[in-house]
């Protein structure tokens, strides 16, 4: 079962997947390994991490398409060389079109940092702070055509401290996507027949 990531940025979500199959052995448990790495940003740090790692990258520049669509038909190209069980948005900063969405129903999954349904969109923790929320965190969910609103598969939650900026509260957050998200993952393959 090929697992292909999508990042756009600094890849923790991602190395924390490929480090919980490399160190569980999910192609021993599963049958399953992380093919390769797609970022849409050229300079994405996260590229250098999933080649240390022994993972193939590709880079597709969403700024030389003309169209969403156009971007999204070579990306589903550059996927499917792989013919994935699951693709993994990882930190993936793009909106992806309906017919992308479609093309992949049932094997799309994301996570979010905010207790999805509250907060999609862009700077979830500043919110929860704005809000007064007492508690923050993240949602591994799948993607469908509604952006951040699809079934969701798991959640963990952080406390919301008196003195929190965004960037305290972003890194509590992200320490608990790194638990979740490999978790989710590895959820999401058990099931699988
Ligand atoms: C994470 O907080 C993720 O939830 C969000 O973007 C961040 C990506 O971080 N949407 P990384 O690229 O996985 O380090």
């Amino acid at each position: 079962k090929n697992i292909v990531i999508l990042i756009s940025g600094s890849g923790s979500n991602m190395a924390a997947i490929v480090q919980a199959a490399q160190q569980q052995d999910w192609h021993q448990a599963f049958g399953a390994s992380i093919s390769a790495v797609i970022s849409n940003r050229p300079g994405a740090a996260g590229l250098e991490v999933a080649q240390s790692l022994g993972v193939a990258t590709q880079v597709l520049d969403h700024r030389v398409f003309e169209t969403r669509v156009a971007f999204d038909a070579a990306l589903m190209q550059g996927i499917d060389r792989y013919q994935p069980a699951l693709v993994v948005l990882a930190g993936f900063m793009r909106i992806l079109t309906p017919g992308f969405v479609s093309h992949y129903a049932g094997r799309l999954i994301n996570i979010h940092p905010s207790l999805l349904p509250a907060f999609t969109g862009l700077n979830t923790h500043q919110r929860a702070i704005d809000a007064g929320c007492a508690e923050a965190g993240c949602t591994v969910h799948q993607v469908t055509a509604e952006l951040d609103h699809g079934p969701i598969l798991a959640q963990a939650a952080v406390p919301v401290l008196p003195d929190d900026t965004a960037d305290t509260l972003a890194a509590r957050v992200l320490a608990q996507e790194h638990r979740l998200y490999p978790q989710a993952v590895r959820g999401w393959l058990q099931d699988q027949p």
